[in-house]
């Protein structure tokens, strides 16, 4: 008999009970809705969300948190029906080494389904992320609020999308859309950086084919409304899309590799193989000598990057602009291209919001900038108009104008209007701008300039098209070429394209510890 009549604790009974209840508890957690959903998963060619998590961080280094976790809904007869973990899997662990924090939806308990005690988890994780300045990382795969849990669904949903939003810009958040995501649902994602799409099991929509065919009698599929290849083509909701859970996780594991895990974080910097004085000899002959002949902006970008380095963004939307992370000299650096194969390099309104999102990432995040400029300018036409070119284009200017990191600007071509001031300009504050001797710096093209400052001259000529072809030439040797802006400073040097790779990275180390204060506020208010 011990003081306080307390009896020695025996190992042998009292302890083994508790041990194998934590076991049952931890097990039960573990195997979720149980085998037949588990089959049902996989028949459906997905992965738990176990198995994604092994198959996302590096082995053996996840660490799971709240695997015990369950709802307090007693409507419905949720009561009878409490599985620990309460259908999201959370916890920490590593890629290539470095921390992140994840949380994955287990679409066999309850469809996935996000009720209050679920969505706490995912909150709980969140914060942790911040507070470590780790990335974040969400797998979803849910029905989306669960209908028994009523409004508390729709408050930790809240509670999510708050926290999504306090983050924003402070730590990198990535959405892994691997099953379905339907209504409200779908701000959470929409909110982080980045959203990765898995082709035919993943969909994403605010309302339902069926809601959509009652309200408007409109008949629309699942695959058609909100499948990868909607979100990556027609709507720009989607970054990425993979072939399968495995590809989608492994487009992770490359983002994470060139971004940093917070904002006072640099951008990370690996060896480079690629030599960095490297000539790009293919560069001297790419720009055709015809401005109306198009060319792949991509092959400037991949020749000049590091080897094999650069990871396109949104591919499949407003092709007529390239975004993307690559490395140049093993830094990581963030490049905005206009692309002259689509809508000959014009800035649209898909285009500007596309660039302009991605340029504000970047500059969130201490990632430099590279931009490449081949632009006749804004697309014209009345549907461009209407749909608010004005205010879309100008959010790319505001992006540009308010980044303050190191940015390299390399003019190939045209450069031209408004679009000029744009892309990364000198007056913008682009810290180092050049321009091969294929550039044209103007207001406008030799074609339209002509028409409009010689209108009279060509009308009363006696022969009108030889006037008109004598002024075009006139004008393109006087504007069709860099050097008027090196004149003014406006470019700070005219480089054989073959010599692009060497330049810029020296000027990359020249102006990467740069600062640029401005001044303080409490948030600019960029044209929405
Ligand atoms: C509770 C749900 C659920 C939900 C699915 N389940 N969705 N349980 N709340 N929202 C359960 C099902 O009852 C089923 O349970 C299991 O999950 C699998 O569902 P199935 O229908 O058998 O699977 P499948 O045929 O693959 O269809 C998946 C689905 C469908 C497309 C997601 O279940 C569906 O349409 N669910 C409802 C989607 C929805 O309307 N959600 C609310 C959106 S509004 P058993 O026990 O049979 O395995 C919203 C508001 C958020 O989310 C607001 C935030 C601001």
């Amino acid at each position: 008999m011990l003081m306080g009549g307390l009896h020695p604790p025996n190992p042998m009974s009292g302890n083994s009970d508790k041990i194998d209840d934590l076991r049952r508890r931890k097990s039960k957690s573990q195997s979720g809705g149980g085998q037949n959903r588990i089959s049902a998963q996989h028949a459906k060619g997905k992965m738990t969300a176990r198995e994604r998590i092994e198959q996302m961080l590096d082995p053996d280094s996840f660490s799971e948190v709240d695997a015990l976790v369950e709802h307090r809904c007693r409507d419905f007869d949720m009561d009878r029906n409490v599985i620990p973990g309460d259908g999201v899997v959370c916890g920490h662990g590593t890629i290539d080494g470095r921390l992140i924090y994840c949380f994955a939806q287990d679409f066999t308990v309850y469809g996935g389904s996000l009720g209050e005690m679920h969505g706490l988890k995912i909150c709980k994780i969140l914060d942790m992320a911040v507070k470590t300045g780790a990335p974040v990382i969400g797998l979803n795969d849910s029905g989306g609020a669960r209908i028994q849990e009523g409004v508390a669904s729709l408050g930790s949903y809240a509670e999510i999308f708050f926290r999504n939003v306090r983050s924003s810009g402070v730590i990198p958040q990535i959405s892994v859309i691997m099953g379905p995501c339907a209504g409200g649902a779908v701000y959470s994602p929409a909110i982080t950086d980045f959203v990765i799409m898995v082709e035919d099991t993943s969909h994403m929509f605010i309302t339902g084919p069926e809601v959509i065919k009652t309200v408007t009698n409109e008949e629309v599929g699942f695959e058609e409304l909100g499948g990868a290849s909607t979100h990556a083509t027609k709507s720009g909701v989607t970054h990425f899309t993979a072939k399968d859970d495995e590809g989608a996780l492994e487009i992770v594991r490359d983002l994470v590799g060139l971004i940093p895990s917070n904002n006072l974080q640099k951008a990370p910097v690996s060896e480079s193989n690629d030599p960095l004085d490297r000539k790009c000899e293919s560069l001297d002959s790419l720009v055709p000598e015809d401005p109306s002949i198009p060319y792949d902006i991509l092959e400037v970008i991949e020749e000049v990057l590091d080897s094999r380095s650069f990871l396109e963004i949104q591919d499949g939307f407003a092709p007529n602009i390239i975004i993307g992370l690559g490395r140049l000299g093993g830094q990581s650096i963030g490049v905005v291209a206009n692309q002259p194969m689509h809508l000959a390099g014009c800035l649209d309104i898909d285009a500007s919001v596309k660039a302009a999102r991605f340029v504000r990432f970047c500059d969130a995040f201490n990632i430099p900038l590279l931009t490449f400029v081949d632009v006749p300018g804004f697309l014209p036409g009345a549907s461009q108009e209407w749909g608010g070119i004005i205010r879309h284009g100008a959010k790319l200017l505001y992006a540009f104008a308010e980044a303050t990191v190191p940015k390299l600007t390399v003019i190939t071509r045209k450069a031209y209007g408004g679009a000029y001031d744009v892309m990364s300009s000198k007056h913008i504050r682009g810290d180092y701008n050049i321009a091969w001797p294929t550039a044209e710096l103007a207001v406008m093209g030799a074609e339209g300039a002509v028409q409009i400052i010689h209108r009279r001259r060509i009308a009363n000529s006696r022969n009108p098209e030889q006037e008109r072809e004598r002024l075009v030439d006139d004008y393109e040797e006087a504007f069709a070429n860099p050097y008027k802006a090196a004149a003014l400073g406006y470019i700070d040097d005219v480089v054989m394209p073959s010599e692009t790779r060497a330049v810029l990275v020296k000027a990359l180390g020249a102006i990467l510890e740069k600062e640029e204060p401005r001044p303080e506020k409490k948030h600019g208010n960029i044209p929405l």
